[in-house]
């Protein structure tokens, strides 16, 4: 499969696009197979720990762009994508996993088979069983630096960590969401300019809940996008060793 050449013009076509043409004819099919392909995002473990809250109602729209503080790019929007991070979904999540991959491996798994069912049964409560003042996961943390001294080991467990991994996919997942607008010749703009206690409220959300990005979808205007491109010299940011 050769399509560098037109993943590069989508790449190059897509920008955060902060005023939308209101008017124009929107879609929302295009929403529709643009999440589908969102979901096949890649997530840490395959947790698959978010939720996509898509708002079409004009009433909610416009709840919800006051609580994105009324940014243009909310208050023109068509639709907007709220990229929810639910770390409270790990045990149900795992257990997908372990069962779905039982179900794959049958009767009698490999070695290796078995390593990862117990990856999911043993490993993951292990690192994703947590309390609200982050007691386990600095325990974990403690036992990570000690078996570190000796050895390379994975140190991503305390509480703060786990929520950074949660976004950190939560994040690609939405990126694939823009991305695959952006193919269809669809517009958007990730905000984390919102009040996230109000957008929860407004969703119905648990406290654990945590709102990673908003995404704005729409038909750029003319105007819609507010400058030009500015990027950093390559050298600044990448690095070869
Ligand atoms: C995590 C994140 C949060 C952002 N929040 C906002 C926002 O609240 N409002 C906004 O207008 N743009 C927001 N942006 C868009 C950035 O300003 C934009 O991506 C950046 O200026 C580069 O422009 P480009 O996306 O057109 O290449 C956000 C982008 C990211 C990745």
């Amino acid at each position: 499969m050769k399509v560098a050449k037109t993943f590069d013009e989508i790449v190059k076509w897509r920008r955060s696009v902060r005023l939308y043409d209101t008017d124009a004819s929107f879609d929302s099919n295009v929403v529709d197979i643009s999440l589908d392909r969102a979901l096949l995002a890649p997530t840490s473990s395959n947790l698959q720990l978010f939720e996509i809250y898509r708002i079409k109602s004009p009433q909610k729209l416009e709840k919800l762009a006051r609580y994105c503080l009324s940014q243009p790019a909310a208050t023109t929007a068509k639709e907007l994508m709220v990229f929810v991070v639910r770390r409270d979904k790990w045990s149900e999540r795992a257990k997908f996993n372990y069962d779905e991959l039982s179900k794959l491996f049958g009767e009698k798994p490999t070695p290796a088979q078995r390593k990862t069912l117990l990856y999911y049964s043993q490993l993951m409560p292990f690192i994703y069983i947590n309390d609200s003042l982050g007691i386990c996961g600095m325990l974990r943390k403690l036992i990570s630096l000690v078996f570190g001294m000796f050895r390379p080991i994975y140190r991503g467990v305390s509480l703060t960590d786990i929520r950074i991994i949660a976004h950190k996919s939560c994040a690609l997942v939405a990126q694939t969401f823009m991305l695959s607008m952006a193919a269809e010749g669809y517009d958007t703009c990730p905000m984390e300019g919102f009040d996230e206690s109000r957008v929860k409220k407004l969703l119905n959300l648990p406290g654990i809940a945590e709102i990673s990005l908003i995404v704005a979808a729409g038909i750029r205007k003319q105007d819609g996008v507010y400058g030009p491109r500015l990027r950093l010299a390559k050298q600044q940011l990448v690095f070869e060793l």
